[in-house]
């Protein structure tokens, strides 16, 4: 215990040392990209005889349905800290959105379309992976929130548009949704259902947060993994180096969400900046791509590291990761862990092992 608490405390004043890293830009005033053209109110979107509907394959529509989750959860987030609307952990998905789009992701990868492009900068494409896998954290959990009357007044219905460039294999409703993905819904409807609940049960705020948080990382982790699948097909489009990235970041999440990270702005900026700031391509090879910054080439090698570790070990990285994360207070020391891991690239990647047994030990 003392070990691991000097050798934390010694990670965090080398990480200071080496300063915040900084590359893309993935805020406008401290908010995701573009979120004020994001409508905040359930009514400003197209309506008739109690249908909203709804095209994700816009980007500022595709923001609404997070602007909308934000508004609806603050009132339900009052163990997240003093300002609810600070500590709502659902920033992250809004802001991995403008990341996307300002690297270029969520643009026509087939080059088929302008979908994307600059003469039609706010069209997500249906071909994109990167929106595909999106398509599983914006829409499904919009749909939960509705359902579970988080949002509107439970009798509200929602149509989502199909894509104009793809193949239509994206599900267009509640009904249609939970049909195609019973347990995804599921565990989205339980995150919403438990932080009302959460919000005012008889426990301690620590408690409550640290509950809410396991569910929601829960959802995410279920969204990814469907994703995984059913837009396996689209990472086709791609150069072998960002399918190789895309791979590791979906594997990322199963280290952040053990830790139940609070997923705030201020929080998720720090480990998104670093995130490449522009599709991959044949040749690159991290940490030495020319046109990345060292933080990006940095985060790059260590995406790189953490997959070929667990696939060399055959997933025990993550199970060790998974089972030092045990309480509470091991997983607040997991997102300090983590910190140190991407953005310190001084921190001795083999000390990781050790400083997970230790922790295991204390379970
Ligand atoms: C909470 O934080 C937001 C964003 O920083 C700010 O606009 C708002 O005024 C704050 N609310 C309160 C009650 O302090
Ligand atoms: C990315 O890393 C490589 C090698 O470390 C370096 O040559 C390249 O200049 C880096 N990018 C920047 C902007 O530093």
């Amino acid at each position: 215990m003392h070990v691991l608490g000097m050798l934390s405390g010694l990670l965090v004043l080398l990480a200071a040392c080496s300063g915040p890293a900084h590359s893309a830009i993935i805020t406008e005033n401290n908010l995701p990209i573009l979120w004020a053209e994001a409508s905040s109110q359930l009514s400003d979107l197209p309506q008739q005889d109690n249908i909203v509907t709804i095209n994700p394959w816009n980007y500022q529509q595709r923001m609404t349905l997070y602007r909308l989750q934000l508004a609806a959860s603050d009132q339900y987030m009052g163990s997240m800290g003093p300002n609810t609307t600070e500590g709502n952990p659902l920033w992250s998905l809004p802001l991995q959105l403008g990341w996307k789009l300002r690297s270029g992701r969520l643009l026509d990868p087939t080059s088929a379309t302008t979908c994307g492009q600059e003469s039609d900068s706010m069209c997500i494409s249906g071909q994109s992976w990167w929106a595909c896998v999106n398509y599983y954290l914006s829409v499904i959990p919009f749909l939960a929130a509705v359902q579970k009357g988080v949002i509107g007044d439970g009798q509200l219905q929602v149509q989502i548009q199909t894509p104009s460039d793809a193949v239509q294999d994206y599900c267009t409703s509640y009904t249609d949704c939970s049909t195609k993905f019973p347990d995804l819904m599921a565990k989205w409807e339980a995150f919403y259902q438990g932080m009302k609940d959460l919000s005012v049960a008889a426990i301690t705020d620590v408690e409550k947060k640290d509950q809410i948080l396991g569910l929601m990382w829960a959802a995410q982790q279920f969204s990814l993994q469907t994703a995984s699948s059913t837009c396996q097909e689209k990472l086709e489009h791609y150069s072998y180096p960002e399918k190789a990235f895309a791979e590791s970041w979906l594997s990322s999440a199963d280290f952040v969400a053990a830790t139940h990270f609070q997923s705030t702005v201020e929080r998720s900026v720090v480990f998104m900046t670093p995130l490449p700031s522009r599709v991959l391509r044949e040749g690159d090879q991290a940490p030495n791509i020319q046109d990345l910054s060292p933080e990006e080439n940095h985060t790059l090698s260590i995406f790189n590291w953490m997959r070929n570790m667990n696939s060399v070990l055959g997933g025990t990285l993550v199970r060790m990761w998974r089972h030092a994360m045990c309480s509470q207070k091991a997983r607040e020391q997991g997102q300090t862990l983590l910190q140190d891991l991407t953005l310190n690239p001084k921190f001795a990647l083999t000390t990781v092992f050790s400083i997970l047994s230790e922790m295991s030990t204390n379970c």
